[in-house]
Parts: structure tokens; sequence; C-alpha cells
């Protein structure tokens, strides 16, 4: 049985992630880490001033915090509700391996690529759960970029109208950061979205502006975490580009609809050296079952 296989039984039998004996072992290591964070990011933000203020986003957008609850993304409601619940397990991992003792090995470990082998497997669904998740807890800032520039929808998921996105920025030395960076009424939130439409808009994402862009999040700020919305991995040549850039990788799998066969196609697109976790999306054909993840494949 492959690796992945074996990921993916696995995950099939304990739904939430934490449920039998490793799974638990996983969680109580992440929450004892997590314990350090503020110790770990004390290494890590020692940064150089950059020229450009920190957070230098100009711009800042509402996000209606009620209306996405009710839609069933993860929320700051006091109630105990199922998706807080399984976010929060699966942000802790991410955390733990941006900041913890296994960030050491990875290259760029606060960048998080969320991708899938296939469109419709639930991508930009889980990367703005993440960043709700890490951001409404206060745990870390976070950075949500929507970098899917095929089927960008992080905007219309968000109902942000702002214009200026990504691919302006990749496509003209005149567009900056502050252009793009939104700022939100979630206050360790912050959103890059897709920008406009673009003949090359997958090829803008592997251009050496991007790249640049890419290592100015990993080291201008380091302290915290960004989460790229990315296009599938199989068919779209780029988004393997884009996940060399970053350290840790988080594959969402649709249960009952993903092949296994495309699952590790997928996975081989991947640097070996990144911390690679599977997410299994299950929710929305599946109601009541909740999300998988676990890390069983990956860093070195
Ligand atoms: N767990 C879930 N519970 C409820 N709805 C979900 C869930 N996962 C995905 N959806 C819904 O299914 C649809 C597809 O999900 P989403 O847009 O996140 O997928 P995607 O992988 O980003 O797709 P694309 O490749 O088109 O970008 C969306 O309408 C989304 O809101
Ligand atoms: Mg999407």
């Amino acid at each position: 049985m492959s690796t992945i296989e074996k990921a993916v039984t696995k995950l099939n039998r304990d739904s939430t992630g934490q449920t039998d004996n490793n799974g638990q072992q996983n969680t109580q290591q992440v929450q004892g880490v997590a314990e350090n964070i503020d110790e770990q990011t004390a290494q890590h933000t020692s940064v150089p001033e950059a020229t450009v203020a920190r957070d230098a986003s100009i711009h800042t957008v509402q996000l209606d915090l009620a209306s996405l609850e009710k839609r069933n993304f993860v929320s700051l409601s006091k109630e105990r509700r199922l998706i807080n619940e399984e976010y929060r397990v699966i942000k802790r991992k991410l955390i733990n391996n941006a900041f913890g003792v296994l960030s050491k090995t990875l290259h760029h470990p606060n960048l998080i690529l969320v991708s899938s082998s296939r469109p419709g497997e639930g991508k930009t669904f889980s990367s703005i759960n993440l960043a709700l998740s890490i951001a409404l807890e206060q745990d870390k800032t976070v950075l949500l970029v929507d970098a899917d520039v095929l089927r960008p929808n992080i905007s219309k998921t968000l109902n942000i109208s702002h214009s200026l996105g990504l691919t302006d920025y990749l496509q003209s030395a005149d567009v900056t950061v502050p252009d793009i960076l939104l700022s939100t009424n979630v206050e360790r939130l912050k959103i890059i979205t897709a920008g406009s439409p673009h003949h090359l808009s997958t090829e803008l994402l592997a251009s050496e502006r991007m790249t640049q862009l890419v290592n100015e999040f990993a080291t201008r700020y380091s302290d915290r975490i960004v989460i790229f919305d990315a296009p599938p991995l199989l068919g779209v040549n780029e988004t393997a580009v884009m996940a060399a850039m970053c350290g840790q990788a988080v594959v969402v799998v649709e249960e009952n609809r993903t092949r296994l066969a495309e699952i590790e196609q997928s996975v081989s697109l991947l640097p070996k050296e990144m911390a690679v976790g599977f997410l299994i999306n299950k929710a929305h054909r599946n109601q009541g079952k909740g999300y998988g993840y676990g890390y069983y494949y990956g860093a070195s």
C-alpha cells in the first residue's frame, strides 16, 4: 500500500483527524509546541527593517462575518461549531510546522500552498476557513492570497469589490504591494485578490516578479502565515512552480471523487522536502462528516 493510499485510508477512518492513537499523539504534540510559538516567533522576527512599512495596506474591506457563518464558514460564534473545531485541529498542525521544531527543516515554512488534483474540490472554501480560523482566534496574522488566477473566487465568496490584485501587480511595475494588500475588519487578516484576468495569468505565477514577491512574504512577513489559494496541480504546470516557493502544501481531496492515482500524481509534482498534508473535504457531499487531516507524507 502506498503512502498516499495509507494516508487516505487512515483519513477515511478518522474523519476528524484525532480519533485514533496516532491522531491524538499528533494533536498533543501540536498543542505542546503551540505554547512555544511566541518564543519561536521571536527568532523569526529578526528580519531587517523593510523600506515599506510591514502593514502598508491602504485599503480596508469589510467582511460580512454573519453571512459567512450562515454559509458554514469558520466564525467567531460562541456556540460550539463543528467546523470551527475541525479547522482548529488542522490549523494547529500548520502553525506548528511554520513556527515549531520542524520549521527549521523547511524552506519558507510560513508559506502554505492550498491546492488539489482537480478543480472544484474545495480549495477556496478550505483556504478561507484556514485563514479565518487562524486570524479570528488570534493565533497569528494571516495573509490570504488568491493565486488561483484561472478561477479566482476569493473576492466573490467574501464579497470584495477592490479591483487591483495579484495579476495586476505581476504584470505592472507601477502596481505596488500596498496597492493590492487589503486590510479587513478582522484585525489579523489581510487579503490579496486575484486581480484582473490576463491571457498569461498562469504564466505570471511562475514569473520572476512572483518569485520576488513570494520571497518578500517569506522574509519580511516571516512571523505570519501566508495562504495561497492555488490552481489545481494536474494540468496547471505553474502550480508546481509555486509549490517550490512554499514550505508547506495542503492538498484538498474531495472524498469519493478524487481518484487515488490522481492524488499520487499530484503529490509527485510537489517538492520532496516540503511538508504536505491532505485535507479530506467531505462535507458538501456527505453532510455532517466533516474534515480529516494528517501529515503522513512529506518533510524530511
Ligand atoms: N466542506 C464544504 N462544505 C460546504 N460547501 C463546500 C465545502 N467544500 C466546498 N464547498 C462548496 O463547493 C463549491 C466548490 O468549492 P470551492 O470553490 O472551494 O472549490 P475549489 O477547489 O476552490 O474550486 P475551483 O477549482 O473552481 O477554484 C463551492 O460552492 C463551495 O462553497
Ligand atoms: Mg477556488
